[in-house]
């Protein structure tokens, strides 16, 4: 009997947030309920204000709810001490952004070690493990890069693997392709699709263009804070 199988990789619990911004209150987080299985590729789409990064950071355990409760691979976010929420962020997750946001005086190798880092205790193999994510992302040979001598493409992939270098068993992105063109969206697309179905990553990733939604297994979209449609794709091969 192993019950913690059958738990969903992520649980929130009517989540909810407001800001409150000369007098009139800002619903970011309207009681929002939601399970992800681990496994599962999730797109969350909606246009621009309706809460998609407020849910993201409270994923991550950047933010705190007003009401409700996150609950990833077992853990209750909002409870955990500051140095649990840091070991929960270092192991559990990976973070992906739209501005790739790498060092800019470290190669890429050095980049994608920095998450091992802030391990304790410390991990000997750093080098080969962060070498093994740039193989993963197809940049084996640009360790030594930084990070203006690569495309926004191949940053972003550098992102990935700094993202994947602590083995996440959660891909949290915000915008992933945001910043790049849409043949280099679908390169980075088609590497997140590998990563889900190949390694089984559970990923969530926030977008607001539809196209790059059509990669997930699921696309819920946000308005005004509340989940509005929760539907599951047909998955084609791309
Ligand atoms: N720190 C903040 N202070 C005040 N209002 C905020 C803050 N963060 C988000 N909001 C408001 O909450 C709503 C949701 O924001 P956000 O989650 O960033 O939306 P999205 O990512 O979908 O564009 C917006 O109306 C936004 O202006
Ligand atoms: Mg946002």
């Amino acid at each position: 009997m192993t019950p913690t199988k059958t738990l969903p990789m992520i649980q929130t619990v009517d989540l909810s947030k407001s800001y409150s911004l000369g007098g009139s209150t800002v619903h970011a987080l309207d009681g929002v309920t939601l399970a992800v299985a681990a496994g599962e590729f999730v797109a969350v789409i909606g246009s621009s204000g309706s809460g998609k990064s407020t849910l993201m950071n409270m994923l991550g355990g950047l933010d705190q709810p007003d009401s409700g409760s996150v609950i990833i691979d077992g853990k209750n976010v909002g409870s955990l001490k500051p140095r649990d929420l840091a070991a929960y962020r270092g192991e559990t997750l990976g973070f992906v952004f739209q501005q790739f946001q790498l060092m800019p005086r470290r190669n890429a190798l050095a980049n994608v070690m920095l998450p091992l880092q802030y391990r304790r205790p410390g991990v000997p193999d750093g080098e080969a493990r962060a070498q093994a994510a740039l193989d993963a992302v197809g940049l084996g040979d640009r360790g030594h890069h930084k990070p203006t001598e690569l495309s926004g493409g191949q940053q972003q992939r550098v992102a990935i693997a700094r993202a994947l270098v602590g083995s996440p068993s959660l891909l949290l992105a915000d915008e992933p392709t945001g910043a790049l063109d849409s043949r280099t969206s679908a390169e980075i697309m088609d590497l997140l699709v590998t990563l889900n179905r190949n390694d089984g990553l559970t990923i969530v990733l926030i977008t607001h263009d539809l196209e790059v939604a059509d990669y997930a297994s699921r696309v819920i979209t946000m308005s005004d804070g509340k989940i509005i449609s929760d539907e599951p794709r047909s998955v084609e091969a791309a």
